[in-house]
């Protein structure tokens, strides 16, 4: 039945009313939580990491040399090291990116004073070879990292490769198991992964699949120890390329891989890191939440050629990429709460992902990209893309649970998207872990569950979309206690806006 024209006017208004005095409300989202387990364990190594040499990630970053008067030890920052130890780091991804693709093991090893300085092709500048394998490997060690070697396809031999993992592996008498004692080194060390070159299709060789393909093979060949090889993989949305490389060198490969980069703008012109309205902000996580999608296509792909899914997907490269600031090192950017959520939204589809990805490492760990250190001469701050990686130790090691969320939506310009995401999964002690992100920028959010008992954990939230940590204001973006009660509904959870929240589930005592 349609009203009458005074009955439709006076409920316009009264819906307009009704719509002011709305936005100051939280939203409503419903999230129905399951018992059965929604995919495998999540690998804690989906919480890995990159160093590469590249602006002020290894040089002035982490390393400092032991000479330095900043307090290191055998040239490792101490500072970052007792962080880096805090947050947990499973695996780290070294030398590249593509700087691994121009780079000769044999000029990192040996006396310090006496290795070559060559040009870094990639990044600019003089790279000293002052960090070598012998001093990445020691920071593993230090940091109880597995070891994640980038090696050399672009411009060295297939027996350069082979070469370097003996001269790291090898046991007994070999001549390069002796070289390595020679240099300081008795025991083999542990490596675990083994990248097969990086980004073939760019700046690691121009490479067709087809050709890289065949290069993957010839290359995985000749690398002996048992180590997990690792296919260098798409980061372009090149379907093809999966199709290819998964078909004629899936059988030679334990792992294939994914670069996804999230940004509010596109390659010519990123967008900044800070100073942004709340279009941008949705704008970059439109984009982060884009990575599950492929994710999601490139896994669709790989079960076509391996059913079983006995080639990991790992995501070795992600995170945001925004314009480098004037005067700054290569590939420096600032790091805001923006950025915890990217790390967040990014977290949540490698959980639903759990099946086919196994690692992930974010691009990069200091000073490079969405950092999670930085520093400035002897100075460091901790990013809120550090916190928000501390915020998820609980779910490394977690099974994912089925759960399904209903979410009203928000709008930013022209991006729409989801107000709420989450994810929950069940722990190794068996409690439930349960983390809601509020990507809304401006409204609260009130998250209603059917679970029983009481939460406990930390939000993570500023009051500006942009507030970030500075080196006078180190713990502007940190994270606070955070509890809620369950109600007569079941638990309810309150979300600030632009925040998220992660928490332990208890039942009620
Ligand atoms: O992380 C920076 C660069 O991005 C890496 O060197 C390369 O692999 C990618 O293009």
């Amino acid at each position: 039945m349609r009203p009458h024209f005074w009955w439709a006017g006076l409920w316009a208004a009264a819906a307009a009313l009704a719509l002011s005095a709305h936005a100051a409300e939280p939203v409503q989202a419903r999230l129905t939580v399951g018992a059965e387990a929604a995919g495998p364990r999540i690998e804690p190594t989906v919480y890995g990491h990159f160093v590469e040499h590249l602006g002020a990630g290894v040089y002035g970053g982490l390393w400092v040399g032991p000479e330095s008067t900043i307090p290191n030890t055998r040239g490792w920052r101490n500072d970052i090291m007792q962080a880096l130890r805090r947050v947990g780091v499973p695996v780290m991804r070294w030398p590249g990116g593509c700087f691994a693709d121009d780079y000769d093991w044999r000029d990192g090893i040996g006396e310090p004073a006496k290795r070559p300085a060559r040009v870094n092709k990639w990044w600019g500048g003089l790279e000293s070879n002052r960090v070598g394998t012998h001093e990445f490997m020691d920071l593993a060690e230090m940091l109880g990292a597995q070891a994640y070697i980038a090696g050399n396809m672009g411009s060295m031999p297939p027996r350069a490769m082979a070469d370097w993992l003996e001269y790291m592996t090898a046991d007994g008498k070999s001549a390069l198991a002796e070289e390595r004692r020679r240099n300081g080194r008795d025991k083999p060390w542990a490596v675990t992964y083994f990248g097969i070159g990086n980004e073939s299709w760019g700046c690691g060789g121009q490479m067709r699949p087809e050709y890289q393909a065949d290069l993957h093979n010839r290359y995985a060949t000749f690398l002996r120890s048992p180590v997990v090889r690792v296919a260098s993989g798409d980061g372009e949305g090149n379907d093809h390329l999966v199709e290819v490389l998964m078909e004629h060198a899936g059988k030679r490969m334990d792992a294939f891989t994914l670069h996804y980069y999230t940004m509010p703008g596109d390659w010519q012109k990123k967008g900044d890191a800070t100073g942004f309205d709340d279009v941008a902000w949705a704008k970059t996580l439109q984009s982060a939440l884009g990575i599950e999608g492929r994710i999601a296509a490139v896994s669709r792909l790989m079960d076509k050629y391996d059913p079983t899914r006995r080639v990991a997907l790992y995501v070795d490269e992600w995170g945001t990429w925004y314009d480098t600031p004037a005067g700054a090192s290569a590939l420096w950017q600032q790091n805001s709460l923006r950025d915890a959520l990217v790390a967040a939204l990014s977290f949540h589809a490698f959980h639903r992902h759990s099946a086919r990805v196994k690692m992930a490492n974010i691009a990069q760990m200091v000073n490079v990209l969405q950092a999670l250190v930085l520093t400035d001469g002897p100075r460091m701050v901790l990013t809120p893309t550090y916190h928000a990686f501390d915020l998820y130790q609980p779910f490394k090691g977690a099974t994912p649970l089925a759960a399904t969320l209903e979410t009203p939506r928000f709008r930013s310009g022209s991006v729409e998207l989801p107000a709420v995401q989450a994810s929950v999964a069940r722990g190794a002690d068996d409690r439930t872990q349960l983390a809601l992100i509020n990507l809304d920028p401006q409204r609260a959010a009130r998250v209603v569950t059917n679970l029983a008992g009481h939460a406990q954990g930390r939000v993570l939230t500023a009051t500006a979309i942009d507030a970030h940590n500075t080196f006078e204001r180190p713990h502007l973006v940190a994270p606070s206690p955070y509890t809620a009660r369950a109600g007569a509904q079941g638990l309810a959870l309150d979300l600030p806006p632009r925040s998220i929240v992660v928490v332990t589930v208890a039942s009620a005592p």
